[in-house]
């Protein structure tokens, strides 16, 4: 298996990962303090502080959330885990969330990105995370290019990191661009924000666990002695497969749900390409059950789209026994998906009118 910032492949194990990167796995205690189906299902499963972070609110203390984006496309299902993640965090414990927009990461990233089309991407992508219902005065969205302010901070963090650190927590090749080796430094900005912007306190960040090597070394650089920061907390989410069932959805190909499909594309694509766990004749489903743990509408029914904990047990059992079909199983969840995104395709034109309330803007010198 790989698993960094910029390559996933690879068969995923889960815990040996959260082994090798020194991460804790999410216990019963701290799923208790949670409402969010999303955080209790097991999707988020691992954490770092994140017990400190709940301690800090138990005792008043200021905390926040901070989770970024990288503007290289259209988003997908996949892209909004962190986001439903931060937006549920604001609303159970009433505190701030940051979200930095790595345009220039893309850009340096992707060879065939170019320039104003990741600008493009940008505006985009922050319209469909306010669509999500982030509270305007206490959501925070900058991008790097445009909020200039951030490169102060990340050139102080640049200086306390070596060369051969980025080397070997991120695998840079000697033909990668030089962009590559400084954008570290823009990203453990983005992750250390909150406190230079309202004060040492403890923030988490809810990402996929690829972006962990980032939250390793800004808790490293936190503690240093030109920032004394807290370090901060993360949460960290499993990948949502693609229909094939592949273990992570990504753009490429037709194994993907983007936000913008259209009802008809939604159903043509998970009526085709959802992996099922189902028998292949319904005489052999009735008798021997489907296996939900395997069919990937059940693991999106799961990670999200079927809130209520009884009806997805009652769906769970039902398919097991061959009660329930696959065919019948992916109407459940075309249905949910169609209905999400109708109200998040609507939620988008709106957001275009309160964009400029979520923005930071420059310090003015
Ligand atoms: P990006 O834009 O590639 O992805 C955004 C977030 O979505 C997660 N993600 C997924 N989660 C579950 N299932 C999937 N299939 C899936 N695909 C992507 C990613 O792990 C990520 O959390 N460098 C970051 C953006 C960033 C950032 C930050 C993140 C910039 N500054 C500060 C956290 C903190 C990136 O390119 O993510």
């Amino acid at each position: 298996m790989k698993v960094t910032p910029w390559d996933v492949s690879g068969e995923i194990d889960y815990n040996k990962l959260v082994k090798d990167f020194g991460a804790t796995l999410i216990d019963e205690k701290i799923k208790k303090r949670l409402k969010t189906p999303l955080l209790k299902r097991g999707n988020y499963f691992s954490h770092r502080d994140f017990d400190k972070w709940l301690e800090a609110y138990d005792k008043k203390k200021i905390i926040s959330v901070i989770t970024g984006r990288g503007p290289s496309e259209k988003m997908h299902l996949g892209h909004l885990i962190p986001f439903l993640a931060a937006k549920s965090l604001q609303e159970e414990f009433n505190c701030k969330v940051f979200i930095p927009i790595s345009d220039d990461e893309k850009f340096f990233v992707k060879e065939d990105l170019n320039f104003n089309k990741v600008l493009e991407y940008s505006k985009e992508n922050i319209l469909d995370i306010i669509a999500l219902g982030f509270k305007v005065n206490e959501t925070f969205i900058f991008e790097d290019f445009i909020y200039t302010d951030i490169y102060k901070y990340a050139a102080q963090i640049a200086k306390r990191i070596t060369y051969s650190t980025a080397k070997a927590t991120f695998g840079l090749k000697t033909e990668n661009n030089i962009g590559w080796s400084f954008y570290p430094a823009i990203q453990i900005a983005h992750i250390l924000f909150p406190q230079f912007y309202l004060g040492k306190h403890i923030s988490v960040v809810p990402v996929g666990i690829d972006q962990d090597p980032f939250i390793k070394l800004a808790r490293d650089i936190a503690t240093h002695k030109d920032f004394k920061l807290e370090k901060p907390a993360a949460l960290h989410a499993k990948f949502i497969p693609s229909l094939f069932g592949n273990i992570k959805m990504s753009s490429s190909g037709e194994g993907v749900i983007f936000l913008t499909d259209s009802p008809s594309e939604v159903k043509r694509k998970i009526n085709k390409y959802a992996f099922s766990g189902g028998q292949s004749t319904i005489k052999e489903h009735r008798k021997k059950g489907g296996n939900p743990d395997i069919d990937i509408s059940f693991q999106y029914l799961k990670i999200f789209f079927e809130q209520d904990d009884k009806r997805l047990e009652k769906i769970y059992y039902n398919y097991k026994n061959g009660t329930l079909l696959s065919g019948e199983l992916k109407i459940i969840l075309i249905e949910k998906i169609n209905a999400f995104l109708a109200e998040h395709q609507k939620n988008r034109e709106e957001a275009k009118r309160s964009i400029d309330k979520f923005i930071i803007k420059n310090s003015i010198r």
